[in-house]
């Protein structure tokens, strides 16, 4: 996607033992890449959301692997590197469905061949990423021609939480997809971004990626979805997701669930966007069953932002003392979700028809 009108991914190799993210912890104030060449500096990149989002997650752990090639010895030590970067983040299931993916084609070929082999499958589970997004953006782009259809010559206003945008992936994004898709086709949009508390990847990142590609849009506090839905001022919501059930239920960025639940209170349709990678097939009942990552309790008590000198900033927004707790994620059950749109098409949330429309999850 377009940065300053010149076009990105989110992650490649800029050489064989290099590989270059964008710094997602300094945008939207500044645009900066950053080469990691360990190992552990990729896991440190993951763990401090420097890359972040379940697809993106999942491209860096593949990248990973490679200098995790490069570092290892044995075939041991390989395991010990993989583990190592699975157990960054609980809750994206790409990060473990790309380093087995890896350790797989890894343990099929000669030990000696390691590198190429890792870095041939890096750059598929790349590429095949953002194909399938693209693929989402086609799928998705039905639903709110429908829409705007049924509203001639008026907006369609979409809600998005979290960012699920091309930052959160390698190319296009999930929820973003058929946005920018409509966009593209001349379909009058508007999107409201939830700013989504406590790291603001709505305010920061959507609303900056929107902004990159000229997306009209509108950065709102996080509980202005159900009053906005109320007055049919949001005629959809897309979200993304990190990790789906057999069934349907959806992990993602903290308060999804209650815009689910607003959504259906208010007939207003919830779409959830995923490349079909972020299936976990092997869960049932989302709620009961996928991991929800607590991360540190500072970034619900300080806020960063940028002061007028132009220099970032971190604060205390809260009552010294006072305990806080981040859970990073929610589970919306199946029953609230209109659709999923997945690379193969839009189905509903229901195992028979994941499965038939995914028979490769078995
Ligand atoms: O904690 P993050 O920023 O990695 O959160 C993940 C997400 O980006 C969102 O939950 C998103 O909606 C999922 S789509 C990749």
């Amino acid at each position: 996607m377009l940065v300053s009108g010149k076009s990105f991914r989110t992650i490649w190799m800029s050489d064989e033992a290099t590989v270059r993210i964008i710094d997602q912890r300094r945008l939207p104030w500044s645009f900066d890449l950053l080469d990691l060449h360990t190992v552990a500096g990729v896991a440190h990149a993951i763990c401090d959301m420097a890359v972040r989002g379940a697809g993106l997650i999942g491209a860096a752990a593949g990248y990973g692997m490679v200098l995790a090639s490069r570092e290892a010895a044995t075939m041991d030590e390989l395991e010990l590197l993989a583990a190592s970067l699975v157990q960054t983040r609980p809750t994206a299931v790409n990060l473990n469905w790309a380093v087995q993916r890896q350790l797989a084609v890894i343990r099929a070929g000669s030990f000696d061949q390691r590198v190429e082999v890792a870095r041939r499958e890096a750059d598929r589970i790349a590429n095949e990423d953002a194909a399938a997004c693209e693929s989402i953006g086609r799928h998705g782009l039905e639903i709110i021609r429908r829409i705007a259809a049924s509203k001639p010559g008026q907006v369609v206003n979409i809600l998005t939480h979290c960012n699920a945008g091309w930052l959160a992936f390698v190319d296009h994004g999930s929820a973003t997809a058929p946005i920018y898709a409509a966009h593209a086709a001349g379909i009058p949009i508007h999107v409201w971004v939830d700013e989504t508390r406590p790291r603001n990847q709505g305010a920061r990142l959507t609303a900056w990626e929107l902004g990159q590609q000229g997306v009209p849009h509108t950065i709102i506090a996080d509980n202005t979805g159900g009053h906005l839905m109320q007055h049919g001022l949001a005629d959809l919501v897309i979200t993304g997701a990190d990790r789906v059930t057999r069934c349907g239920d959806v992990a993602n960025k903290i308060g999804t669930y209650l815009k689910a639940l607003a959504a259906r209170d208010n007939d207003v349709p919830f779409y959830v966007a995923l490349p079909s990678s972020t299936f976990d097939a092997t869960l049932r009942d989302g709620v009961r069953e996928i991991p929800i990552e607590q991360r540190d309790a500072g970034e619900v008590t300080h806020m960063e932002g940028m002061a007028a000198d132009g220099r970032l900033q971190t604060v205390q927004i809260t009552s010294a003392g006072s305990p806080a707790v981040n859970y990073g994620f929610d589970v919306t059950p199946a029953r609230l979700i209109t659709s999923l749109i997945t690379e193969q098409g839009v189905c509903a949330a229901d195992e028979a028809a994941i499965l038939a429309m995914h028979p490769g999850l078995g």
